[in-house]
């Protein structure tokens, strides 16, 4: 069968349907490509290398008119009167909300693949064009944000003073909402996150954000994606995101519920109380915006110095590896439904992926496909109502009081014990224990502030300190003071504990370098 790769028809369209990396794929599959010249121009994919690659050139017509046509959005209808019956289209088609493409397919005897519907399910995860856009989108959303926001995004201590790190928040942690925050974790901001599903807190901290939750939690997805919030959650969340908005340089707005238009967040006076030459991007622009003063596709500045980015074409301003993680998307799909690879697909209709995304076959309208459920996370929690929240709250304030007390207690035996010994140790002794104390303060911060990668050198340090202690212990474990002699007895003993498990720490990982490990 022919694969056809037109030239994208939707004005403003920079990405490709496939690239010369995914032609080749398509053609071990067993098809022959044929790429409409000057289709990948835009992405900067030369004719010259879908040639080099395999495929061959063709006009207009002859693209539209193959057996399998991918495309990235619904062709406008003159596009569409090109598409022969019977044949295969592959795009980016929004049925939910535009039922009449689905009328149109069927109309014209047209099986249709609409690329984002693939059920959120692991096994699709590689099929699924809006993860690998939103990946994408969620890099590019920073770097826009960074153009406009006029300062550096990392700290830094320099000669002429001490400059802050930018503070980043975002507002959404789906998958364009993670790559938000490794991108402007990795830039040395610091990132903070809220989303209204609570599962998503751990993955937020996993790519360097400090979660802050909605204080009135919502209930978990059973789809992977949000539902919409009750009046009670609104109102908490509209207040935390002013309070953040407010607190941030750069809010970077990705909430999305599927179906709906985007939640509003961001109101006007949230807006109002943010400081001048602070940043939003808005990344839901193209759903009605999380921002009240978004333009969709503009960029804005309020009276009050703000900018707001509504850009809907985030993807497109980076088309050379969009059009590859689309087009690597399709050669995914089609190794699916190729299982023979002789060029032929099979439309297994069980199959809950292909079931997901076929919304017209046959002359008949598959839309919708029947529902797929999928948990997020394992662990289900319970919603909290109102009354529950002020319960928890009240609880985590006692654990925070009884805490409170026990280190209070602690610290006044501390203080009366090593006051007890400060009297009965000889004067002269007494300047040591400041020093003691002085060591055991700098060296906490020394040790707790080490990165992991320096753990191995800070452990000879240490030997070798506990080397000196050794020694030094050894000297004075023989004097006639008891108190003396006690306190060495002791530092033999932890200086040596140190020394020898040092020692066998180390035994260990390199015999685990070396594989011998059993
Ligand atoms: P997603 O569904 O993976 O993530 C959306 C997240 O928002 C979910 O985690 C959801 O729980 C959360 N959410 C929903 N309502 C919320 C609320 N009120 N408060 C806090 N969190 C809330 O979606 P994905 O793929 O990350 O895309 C995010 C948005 O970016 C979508 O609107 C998508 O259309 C848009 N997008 C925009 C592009 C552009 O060029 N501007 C390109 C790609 C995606």
């Amino acid at each position: 069968m022919r694969i056809g790769v037109p030239k994208e028809p939707t004005p403003g369209q920079t990405l490709v349907a496939a690239t010369p990396d995914t032609v080749k794929k398509l053609i071990k599959l067993g098809y022959q490509v044929l790429v409409e010249r000057g289709a990948g121009e835009k992405a900067a994919y030369l004719d010259e290398q879908y040639s080099q690659a395999g495929a061959e050139i063709v006009d207009t017509q002859a693209a539209w008119q193959a057996d399998i046509v991918t495309v990235l959005d619904t062709p406008p209808t003159d596009y569409l009167n090109l598409v022969k019956p019977g044949a295969l289209l592959i795009a980016r088609m929004a049925p939910g909300r535009h039922p009449e493409t689905v009328d149109a397919l069927v109309e014209r005897g047209i099986t249709g693949f609409a690329m984002d519907t693939v059920p959120r399910i692991s096994r699709a995860q590689s099929m699924d064009v809006l993860s690998s856009m939103s990946n994408v989108s969620g890099y590019r959303a920073v770097i826009e944000a960074a153009e406009s926001f006029g300062r550096l995004f990392t700290g830094q201590v320099t000669a002429a003073g001490k400059i802050p790190p930018a503070k980043v928040y975002v507002i959404g942690v789906g998958v364009a909402g993670l790559a938000a925050i490794g991108t402007a974790n990795s830039m040395g901001a610091q990132v903070s996150a809220t989303d209204v599903r609570s599962e998503t807190a751990e993955q937020a901290e996993s790519v360097g954000a400090t979660f802050v939750p909605i204080p009135i939690a919502q209930e978990k997805s059973d789809d992977g994606y949000a539902k919409e919030m009750s009046a009670d959650q609104a109102d908490a969340a509209t207040k935390l995101y002013t309070e953040q908005a407010a607190a941030n340089d750069i809010v970077i707005t990705t909430a999305n519920i599927p179906g709906r238009r985007s939640p509003l967040l961001i109101t006007k006076e949230a807006v109002a109380a943010m400081a001048p030459g602070s940043v939003i991007v808005d990344m839901a622009a193209a759903g009605g915006g999380n921002c009240e003063l978004t333009r969709p596709g503009e960029k804005v500045v309020t009276e009050n110095g703000v900018t707001i980015i509504g850009y809907t074409d985030l993807a497109g301003r980076l088309p050379g590896q969009s059009s590859q993680l689309y087009g690597q998307n399709i050669v995914n799909l089609l190794k699916l439904i190729t299982p023979e690879k002789d060029g032929n697909y099979v439309l297994d209709m069980k199959d809950e992926v292909v079931r997901g995304i076929t919304i017209a076959k046959d002359g008949e309208n598959m839309f919708p496909p029947p529902p797929i459920k999928v948990h997020a996370a394992p662990a289900p929690e319970k919603t909290e109502s109102v009354a529950d929240a002020a319960e928890t709250a009240r609880k985590k304030a006692e654990e925070e009081a009884s805490k409170k007390r026990k280190r209070l207690l602690w610290a006044t035996v501390g203080i009366v014990l090593g006051l007890a010994l400060i009297a009965a140790t000889p004067k002269p002794l007494i300047p040591y224990y400041f020093i003691l104390m002085l060591a055991i303060v700098v060296g906490f911060y020394v040790i707790t502030s080490v990165t992991h990668s320096l753990h191995t050198p800070l452990m000879s340090e240490t030997n070798a300190i506990s080397g000196i202690i050794l020694v030094g212990a050894i000297l004075q474990v023989g004097s006639a003071n008891p108190l003396v002699s006690t306190l060495s007895f002791l530092a033999i003993l932890v200086a040596s504990i140190n020394i020898f498990g040092g020692f066998s720490v180390t035994h260990r990982m390199l015999t685990m370098f070396r594989g011998e490990e059993k």
